[in-house]
C-alpha cells in the first residue's frame, strides 16, 4: 500500500490521500473494523468524539505493529465544546480515549454559525494552542462554508490545513473546494460514495462494467484523479479491501468529466446544511 499518494498540506505535514472512516462504527466493532482496516493497508484514520469510537481507533492503533508515526489520526471536536476552556477539556478527553499523546489532525466539526453568538473564532484560536504545543500537528475545520473560511482568514493567525466537507458524484460542493484550493486548504470529501447513493448510477455501473472495477472503486478513483481526500467507511472486510484497492486502474478524462456530470449542486446534498445544522448532542 506504498502506493497510497501523499498530499502536502500548507503547514508543511503531509496526508495519506486515501484514509478508513469510523462514522456510524458501533464503538464496540470499531477496533475490530480499524484492525482490518490497517491490515489492508490503510494507514489514515478518520473519527470524531461524535462518533463515540475513539477509544476503538486507538485501541486497535496500539494493538497492531504499525509505528505511532505511521498512522495518520484525525479527530474532531464536538458541537457542545466550541467555548475555548470546554475545547481544551474536550480536546484532552480526544487524547485520552484514543491513548495517544497527540493527533494528527484536529478539526472543529461543524462551524455551528447560529450557536455561541456566531463565534467560531475563539474555537479556532483555541485549536491554534493545541497546534503550538505540538499534540495537534495540523488543525483544520469542517463543513465551514466560503463566508465561514472568509472569517478565519480576517481574523485568526493560522490558515486551515484542511476543510472536511460533504463532496460526491450528486454534490460537487464548488464553491467551497475552490475556495480551498485558491486559499491552499485542502479538501477532503465525507461521504465519497455517497453513503452507496451514487453506486447503482448508470453512468457510474457503465464505466465500472467497463473497467471490470466496482462502482465504489470507480467513484472513489474519482475522488483520486480529482486530488480529494477520501476515507470511505464499510464494517464489512471484503469491502474494506476493496475500497483500497485504487492504485493500479485508471479513469480516462471522459469518465471523469462524465462523472463530474452528475453534479446536482444543492440538491444533490444529502447531510445536513452547514449553515443551519445547531446539532448538540446530550
Ligand atoms: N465531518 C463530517 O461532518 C462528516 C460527516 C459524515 C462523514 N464523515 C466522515 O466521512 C467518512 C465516510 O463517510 P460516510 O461514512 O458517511 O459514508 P460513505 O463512506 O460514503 O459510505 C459508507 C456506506 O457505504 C457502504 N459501502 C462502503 N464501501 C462499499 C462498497 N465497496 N460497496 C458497497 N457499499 C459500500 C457502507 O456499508 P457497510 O459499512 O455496511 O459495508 C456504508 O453503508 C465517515 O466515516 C466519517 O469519517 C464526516
Amino acid at each position: 500500500m506504498s502506493s497510497v499518494p501523499s498530499i502536502a498540506l500548507n503547514d508543511g505535514n503531509t496526508i495519506p490521500q486515501l484514509g478508513f472512516g469510523v462514522f456510524q462504527i458501533d464503538p464496540d466493532e470499531t477496533a475490530e473494523a480499524v484492525t482490518t482496516a490497517l491490515d489492508a493497508g490503510y494507514r489514515h484514520i478518520d473519527t470524531a468524539e461524535m462518533y463515540r469510537n475513539e477509544q476503538g481507533v486507538g485501541e486497535a492503533v496500539r494493538a497492531s505493529s504499525l509505528s505511532r508515526d505511521d498512522v495518520f489520526i484525525t479527530s474532531k471536536l464536538n458541537n457542545g465544546f466550541h467555548e475555548p476552556d470546554e475545547a481544551r477539556r474536550a480536546f484532552e478527553g480526544t487524547l485520552t480515549a484514543l491513548g495517544l499523546d497527540r493527533v494528527d489532525l484536529f478539526l472543529i466539526h461543524w462551524p455551528l454559525p447560529t450557536l455561541y453568538d456566531g463565534d467560531f473564532v475563539s474555537t479556532w484560536k483555541t485549536l491554534e494552542e493545541f497546534k503550538a504545543d505540538g499534540r495537534a500537528r495540523s488543525i483544520g475545520v469542517s463543513n465551514f462554508q466560503v463566508e465561514h473560511l472568509r472569517r478565519l482568514e480576517a481574523e485568526a493567525d493560522v490558515v486551515p490545513a484542511v476543510n472536511q466537507i460533504e463532496l460526491h458524484p450528486y454534490f460537487l460542493n464548488e464553491e467551497v473546494r475552490v475556495y480551498g484550493e485558491d486559499h491552499g486548504i485542502a479538501t477532503e470529501a465525507w461521504s465519497p460514495i455517497a453513503q452507496g447513493a451514487v453506486l447503482d448510477d448508470p453512468v457510474v455501473t457503465r464505466i465500472a462494467g467497463r473497467l471490470d472495477r466496482s462502482p465504489a472503486q470507480v467513484v472513489l478513483r474519482w475522488h483520486i484523479q480529482r486530488g480529494g481526500i477520501v476515507f470511505p467507511k464499510s464494517v464489512t472486510p471484503v469491502r474494506i479491501r476493496e475500497n483500497v484497492a485504487l492504485f493500479d486502474f485508471e479513469l480516462e478524462a471522459g469518465d471523469v468529466d462524465a462523472i463530474d456530470g452528475l453534479d446536482q449542486g444543492e440538491s444533490g446534498r444529502t447531510g445536513p446544511n452547514p449553515d443551519r445544522f445547531a446539532y448538540v448532542p446530550s
